[in-house]
């Protein structure tokens, strides 16, 4: 080794679409925690604070080493008091003690249930909790008025909560791809999502489908559907259609970070086999039954229920709108985020606006979006913010 060797200063930039973070990083033992917080601010409704913590977390997830001091952290970005305070304590006593009442509390807890129920949002969630409930099964004990997806969602909570895996999000991607060719021959589908940022698990699958034709991808949704319901693989299923070829506008900026595309949020019916359901997963449409209690896990029946999500769009769209449901959330924002206050431009999963120059910038790819953007192209792998 050279005699004066300097450790080279990490150069962390501020916005997380600026840099590079992979899925497996040296610092959970402090991002954990901190998205602890951020969830909880959430649950609060406290957007501002979630942000602030989330943000914290992205820059330990893009650290090359594993923090162990204070002073390693003097010159970078995004780290609050409060965010701060939390970390020291973490490195001077292995623990935070506003993190473990958090996670102790009864809110936070009955939080994470409820809203742990598919369908169920954090107002709803907090209305119920006032009211006295705490769990899935307050919910039925109670008889509450429940939407269809959110009896979908009490039906098959369990299975819900439980991770999908990457083989059964490829089985998954089988059966979609069997959907859509047989509806529109010379369609495209990928898989976005946390699986394209090489995630292990997930909390469901999500896929993009286009059409190299411009327009021959309209209405596409209600055939697949149809097709998936036909070979009995759909629990449930919510079909919205494109609100985007309909608003009058034309391709203004969506008003909110809600994109308009035509999709689909559903919950599938995963046929597993007998012997070894981790080895051989198969769906199909051979059982006809529509709950997933117990007994029928243990009467030999094989499948379980899994929330996909689907989007159309039309081709011109495609590259906005892989870059958009490729995620993660964080790094979502940071875009929209580093597109309006360093770019003066509007970002969104439809289409890039340059307010400067008064119109839309074409791209053909993620890249084409990245450089529009000015900023270094960084690959999904690498969007884990
Ligand atoms: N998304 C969106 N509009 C929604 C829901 C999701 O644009 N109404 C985008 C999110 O911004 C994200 C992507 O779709 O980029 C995937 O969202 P989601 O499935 O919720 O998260 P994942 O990153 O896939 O994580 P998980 O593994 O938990 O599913
Ligand atoms: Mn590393
Ligand atoms: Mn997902
Ligand atoms: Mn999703």
């Amino acid at each position: 080794p050279k005699p004066c060797e300097v450790t080279p200063a990490i150069i962390m930039k501020t916005y997380a679409c600026q840099r590079r973070t992979p899925l497996k990083h040296h610092n959970s033992f402090l991002t954990e925690p901190l998205e602890i917080l951020a969830e909880n601010a959430e649950f609060s409704e406290n957007e501002g604070r979630s942000i602030a913590f989330r943000r914290s977390a992205a820059v330990l997830k893009a650290l090359p080493h594993v923090v162990r001091a204070m002073d390693e952290l003097k010159d970078l970005p995004c780290l609050g008091e409060h965010s701060l305070r939390v970390i020291k304590e973490i490195l001077e006593d292995g623990t935070s003690s506003e993190v473990e009442s958090t996670r102790q509390s009864e809110q936070f807890q009955a939080m994470k249930a409820l809203t742990g129920v598919f369908g169920v949002g954090v107002r709803t969630a907090d209305r119920w909790f006032r009211e006295g409930l705490r769990s899935p099964l307050d919910l039925i004990h109670t008889g509450q008025k429940l939407n269809h997806a959110q009896q979908a969602g009490v039906q098959h909570y369990n299975d819900l909560n439980t991770p999908v895996t990457k083989k059964e999000a490829m089985v998954i991607s089988d059966i979609v791809e069997r959907a859509v060719k047989a509806v529109l021959p010379g369609a495209i589908i990928i898989l976005t999502g946390g699986f394209r940022r090489g995630k292990e698990v997930g909390h469901d699958v999500d896929f993009l489908i286009t059409h190299p034709e411009e327009g021959a991808e309209e209405r596409l949704m209600p055939k697949i559907v149809n097709w998936l319901e036909e070979q009995g693989l759909l629990l449930y299923q919510k079909t919205t259609r494109n609100s985007y070829l309909e608003s009058k506008d034309g391709p203004a900026r969506p008003p909110s970070n809600m994109d308009r595309f035509e999709r689909c949020f559903s919950i599938f019916k995963l046929e597993q086999s007998k012997m070894d359901s981790d080895t051989q997963v198969e769906a199909s449409s051979y059982n006809s039954s529509t709950t997933d209690g117990p007994e029928e896990r243990h009467s030999g029946s094989r499948w379980r229920a899994v929330r996909v999500d689907l989007v159309v769009s039309p081709y011109s769209q495609f590259a906005f709108a892989t870059l958009g449901w490729t995620g993660s959330k964080l790094f979502e924002r940071e875009l929209r985020r580093w597109a309006g206050q360093e770019k003066g431009m509007s970002l969104s999963s439809h289409a890039l606006y340059d307010s400067k120059q008064q119109r839309y910038l074409q791209a053909n790819s993620e890249e084409e979006i990245f450089a529009h953007l000015g900023l270094e192209y960084i690959p999904p792998s690498e969007r884990n913010a």
